[in-house]
């Protein structure tokens, strides 16, 4: 049966994935997970995310002029429910603290999230500022992906293993 739903909850009901987007500035790298991301065209490979105004990740991409959208797989899911009150701006370093793992990035100094189904190294292209929201449009510079990784997708709230159908 369909209902009519509030309209502040219509961003939850657009089924997404999760992502881990790593960052890094001046030395200091940081990690904030995410369900606001796209992918937005082939040529020139563009990729979105959604990063609240209030995180210190907002900040370090600004300055950076860089990101990586690391596409989660179960294998960061443990680190979800810790992720939640902690902030890269009260912690040295937010990879150590969260027990994730890293490996070099190709073009950009933010590192990869070891374990994930794909990790898109990104040169910051646009932003966008939205009431507490800032949308940041970068290029695709670098990707990998592990396909044996299957990707997590999310919807209100709840975490999916994506599975062909
Ligand atoms: C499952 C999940 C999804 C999230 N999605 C987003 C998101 O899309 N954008 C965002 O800015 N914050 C999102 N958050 C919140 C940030 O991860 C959180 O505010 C983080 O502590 C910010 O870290 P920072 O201050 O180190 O940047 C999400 C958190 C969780 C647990």
């Amino acid at each position: 049966m369909v209902k009519e739903i509030a309209l502040a909850q219509a961003y939850r009901v657009t089924p997404t994935g999760l992502y881990l987007i790593s960052t890094a500035f001046e030395g200091k790298r940081n990690v904030q997970f995410a369900f606001r991301a796209l992918g937005l065209t082939d040529e020139p490979p563009l990729i979105a995310i959604g990063i609240q105004a209030d995180n210190f990740s907002r900040g370090i991409i600004q300055k950076s002029g860089e990101f990586v959208v690391n596409v989660c797989s179960e294998k960061q899911l443990f680190a979800v429910d810790k992720s939640r009150s902690l902030s890269g701006r009260d912690v040295e370093d937010k990879f150590v603290a969260l027990g994730l793992e890293t490996l070099p990035a190709k073009q950009v100094k933010a590192p990869l999230v070891a374990g994930c189904h794909a990790n898109v190294e990104c040169k910051l292209e646009k932003e966008l500022e939205l009431p507490g929201l800032h949308l940041f449009v970068g290029r695709v510079v670098a990707a990998h992906q592990d396909d044996q990784l299957k990707a997590i997708s999310r919807l209100a709230g709840k975490n999916f293993r994506m599975e062909p159908i």
